[in-house]
């Protein structure tokens, strides 16, 4: 019997660019969050040595390059195991998508082998192999609303916000990561003519996200420091997070040389969404909505103006645990 593990995808609320560092990544800083929309990784170990993937979408690599590939590979090296390693992974999210799909599979696959092993990694084992494959893999070891740092690997769990309704749209157009970045770069060599002073500006920025999350998460407690509970708390969330002006720094290199992603950001907000943003390096973008009503509205509208769109809603820390084990499809 293999082993089957949901895969969910995140948001990013929010995303500040700071300088290039000595490898070659960009120092970042980001609220990560869950959603509810996931694939289905299946893991099963039989007789035999490899690894091998199935996947019906054309578009997800079956060899070494793919993330779950590169993870099932690292840990029967840690555990010193072998195995005929069999990897089905069913899609729904969208491939290359700024939802870190990739990462969530490779993490599910983590998850799903360790149980077909019967053996667990370290916790720290766990974080290294992660981190070692992709930024973006961290995140999904911890679930709900999560800080990220560093490259956007270190990882630290932040009090959970409520769920909240939103729309996710993924307009059929291919932003590489590594161009976007490379195009951020070219904007900030254009502005200024010392280098040192990107970094310096570059650190700055990184400051101002701390501030600004830190200005809008402190209004959801109440005079005697508890949150409050409730759609009220998510409302008030909401309207903070467009007074404090948290954005994704991707948006000003990424939406002028891809105008359709602008658009649909520009669809969502007409459609009453109460915050609008690019994930990731995109070309996802997701609305979040104060109802279940008018994101299912939404969504239906852009999908019948030809962009994919799902309504779905955030996934909290508890519940991201407990689904990954539920009923999958
Ligand atoms: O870690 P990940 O595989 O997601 O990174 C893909 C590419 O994106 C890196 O090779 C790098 O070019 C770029 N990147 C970056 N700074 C980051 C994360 C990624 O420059 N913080």
């Amino acid at each position: 019997m293999a082993t089957s593990v949901r895969s969910f995808a995140k948001i990013n609320l929010g995303l500040k660019i700071g300088p290039l560092r000595e490898d070659g990544f960009h120092e970042l800083r980001t609220v990560y969050q869950t959603i509810a929309l996931s694939d289905t990784v299946r893991v099963d170990v039989g007789k035999g040595v490899g690894i091998e993937i199935a996947c019906k979408d054309s578009r997800v690599p079956t060899e070494e390059t793919n993330t779950c590939w590169r993870v099932a590979d690292r840990i029967l090296r840690s555990l010193k195991v072998r195995g005929k390693i069999r990897i089905a992974i069913e899609k729904r999210l969208p491939v290359q998508g700024g939802v870190g799909a990739a990462s969530s599979n490779a993490v599910a696959t983590m998850i799903a082998l360790e149980k077909e092993l019967k053996q667990q990694l370290a916790p720290e084992e766990r974080l290294r192999i992660a981190s070692e494959v992709g930024s973006d893999l961290p995140l999904f070891l911890v679930g709900g609303t999560v800080l990220g740092t560093g490259r956007g690997e270190q990882v630290y769990p932040l009090e959970d916000l409520p769920s909240f309704h939103c729309v996710i749209a993924t307009p059929a157009v291919g932003v590489s990561t590594p161009a976007a970045f490379a195009d951020w770069d070219k904007k900030w060599a254009a502005k200024l003519t010392d280098p040192k002073l990107t970094a310096k500006d570059g650190s700055d920025r990184i400051n101002t996200f701390s501030r600004t999350i830190y200005e809008w998460l402190s209004g959801s407690f109440t005079p005697t420091g508890v949150p409050s509970k409730g759609w009220d708390r998510a409302e008030a969330l909401l309207l903070d997070l467009v007074r404090t002006g948290i954005e994704n720094d991707f948006e000003s290199v990424v939406f002028p040389k891809y105008p359709a992603i602008r658009e649909v950001k520009r669809a969502l907000e007409r459609s009453g969404a109460k915050y609008v943003s690019l994930s990731g390096s995109g070309s996802t973008v997701y609305g979040l909505f104060a109802d279940q009503e008018s994101a299912a509205k939404a969504a239906e509208k852009l999908t019948a103006s030809g962009v994919p769109a799902q309504a779905t809603v955030t996934l909290p820390r508890e519940r991201y645990w407990k689904e990954i084990w539920g009923k999958t499809g």
